[in-house]
């Protein structure tokens, strides 16, 4: 798949090639290539509070579909673990329970709740029984405040992802947001779900497309910064002299009238932080023209909801989700196959671009 490149000179680069959208093998070579090997969102310490609890899940369903589970133990340490038993592949745990040890329903197997292997009714007999990989598969798990990462190839660490993220905005007492699943929603979309990241990553169609937030946020002071090699973040500032953080001296932008970052970790996280809380998006892809994105809604100060740049998140998505369904048929065109990009207003994009192809050149 070498055919797709992308300059790392933006003024000189043109778009990346839309086979990537339409290719079966390029969206089959993110799963492992890419998917795979990021850190991707598993919930927040809420889903365990208590030593015992267990929290089955299916980690990206219709795409990665790996199944996991979250347990607390007795000295109430977080595990991601396989949810598969090391048997002959049963589910392990099918809901979530409060529990002292892992009991598979097929034949009787029993973990720790750290996945280690404790007892197995008739195995007196077998040979070099029990060994490592009797135990459950252990995940590495990042935490964030409340927030839960994993990754199914711990290939690179997790600050390569969200330490620039982290050293911005870790002022912001990310203990405290509750979870709020009435206010959190999911969108299905039938597009590639490349082209839901790269428009999230330029703020240039605002004036075009969301017109209730152009007149929120300032268009000539909205700012991208590209972190390498894995995140970005956009900054809105507030036009109404309205609805902005309230930011520490130790923050870059502190004098700043801010109703919004919009930081993106690679390849499909969205973490929107209005002054309200925050909005995390996860763009899940079900198939090469179709996505689910979901919307964690994470609630800081619930009085301050309704306003500013995060006040009708709906609307924005909508506007969004319509353009990129136009776009998902333009690229079907004969007529079309790469663009190029706007120096001051596409970095973000571009910058998701070289990524893309950069993955799909790696052996
Ligand atoms: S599959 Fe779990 S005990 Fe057999
Ligand atoms: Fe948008």
């Amino acid at each position: 798949m070498s055919r797709f490149s992308v300059k790392k000179n933006i003024a000189k680069a043109k778009t990346i090639s839309t086979d990537v959208y339409r290719s079966r093998e390029a969206f089959e070579i993110f799963k492992e290539k890419i998917f795979a090997s990021s850190w991707q969102f598993v919930g927040d310490t809420d889903r365990v509070k208590e030593k015992g609890n267990c929290y089955p899940f299916t980690l990206l369903p219709g795409y990665l579909d790996e199944p996991l589970l979250l347990t607390k133990d007795e000295q109430e340490k977080i595990h991601c673990l396989s949810n598969v038993c090391t048997h002959r592949g049963n589910i392990l745990i099918y809901d979530s329970c409060k529990t002292t040890n892992l009991r598979c329903k097929y034949h009787g197997r029993i973990f720790q709740l750290d996945g280690k292997f404790k007892s197995m009714p008739e195995f007196k007999e077998v040979e070099k029984f029990p060994t490592k990989s009797d135990d459950l598969h252990k995940l590495p798990l990042f935490q964030w405040g409340k927030l839960l990462f994993t990754s199914l190839k711990q290939q690179y660490e997790p600050k390569v992802f969200f330490k620039d993220m982290i050293s911005r905005v870790g002022w912001l007492p990310l203990h405290e947001f509750y979870f709020s699943p009435s206010l959190s929603k999911e969108y299905h979309i039938n597009a590639n779900w490349a082209l839901y990241c790269e428009n999230y990553l330029e703020g240039f169609h605002i004036p075009f497309v969301h017109s209730g937030l152009n007149a929120i946020i300032d268009f000539s002071d909205y700012t991208t910064e590209l972190f390498f090699p894995f995140s970005s973040v956009q900054i809105g500032i507030s036009k109404t002299g309205e609805n902005y953080f309230d930011l520490p001296e130790s923050s870059p932008e502190y004098g700043r009238k801010v109703a919004a970052y919009y930081f993106w970790v690679f390849p499909n996280t969205m973490f929107n932080f209005y002054p309200w809380g925050l909005s995390i998006n996860i763009v899940q892809p079900l198939a090469v023209d179709k996505t689910k994105v979901s919307f964690l809604t994470y609630i800081w100060k619930e009085e301050l909801r309704t306003a500013g740049a995060g006040g009708d998140l709906d609307k924005v998505e909508k506007e969004d989700e319509e353009i990129v369904q136009y776009v998902q048929k333009g690229i079907h065109s004969r007529f079309y196959k790469q663009g190029r990009y706007s120096v001051t207003r596409e970095k973000g994009t571009h910058h998701f671009h070289r990524l893309l192809a950069q993955f799909l050149n790696t052996k």
